[in-house]
């Protein structure tokens, strides 16, 4: 196992790490369960327009330099969420460290999922759970997570995380409801 990136360890079974060579082939196997069960990748980065893993690992990278962002990106560090017992990737989350408009009005910090075939084991409430530390770490007070309205799995994940509603919000492009919630850490 590559100890160097990995920022926490679950008092359960789990760990939240950066993405490596070493989970190239997992990370493919997870992006095609997505595929398969036409899931949405919400804090998967650029997981599904990259087909090849390396590209996905390198990408993930680039997004966490500020050097290396594109454009209207903000800095950005994904993680794996990792079943010790078996090693295998269970979940993916993301942080983005900052704002830009969209982020600030609809996106929020943080976007997650878990696989299809892991769902309804409260996986995602430990996930975010265990990625607190590590926004307070960057120096964040509050945390803005939105979810679209009717998606029941994500909002009591919020809630079950201390997430407080706000208020309601349309994103025009995609003409969807979000519904914003903040954690204070
Ligand atoms: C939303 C998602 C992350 C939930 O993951 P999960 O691991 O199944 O969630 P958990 O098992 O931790 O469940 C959290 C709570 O939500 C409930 N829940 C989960 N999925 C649910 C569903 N489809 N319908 C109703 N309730 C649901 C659980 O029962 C649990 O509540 P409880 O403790 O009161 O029983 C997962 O369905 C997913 O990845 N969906 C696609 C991507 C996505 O929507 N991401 C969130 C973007 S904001």
């Amino acid at each position: 196992m590559n100890n160097e990136n990995i920022i926490h360890i679950d008092a359960k079974d789990f760990f939240l790490v950066e993405p490596s060579e070493i989970y190239a082939e997992q990370i493919s196997e997870y992006r095609q369960e997505f595929l398969d069960a036409d899931s949405s990748m919400d804090g998967c980065g650029p997981l599904r327009r990259c087909e090849n893993p390396i590209e996905y690992i390198a990408e993930c990278k680039k997004y966490k330099n500020k050097e290396t962002i594109p454009n209207d990106f903000v800095v950005t560090t994904q993680f794996l969420y990792v079943r010790k017992s078996d090693m295998r990737i269970v979940g993916m989350i993301q942080v983005r460290h900052y704002f830009n408009d969209w982020l600030s009005e609809f996106g929020g910090h943080i976007g997650y999922a878990i696989r299809p075939t892991e769902r309804r084991k409260g996986y995602a409430v430990s996930m975010l759970k265990a990625i607190l530390p590590y926004c307070k770490e960057l120096g964040l007070e509050k945390i803005l997570i939105s979810c679209i309205d009717g998606n029941i799995g994500s909002e009591k994940t919020i809630l079950k995380n201390g997430g407080v509603y706000e208020s309601t919000v349309c994103e025009p492009d995609r003409k969807r409801n979000l519904k914003r919630f903040w954690i204070t850490l």
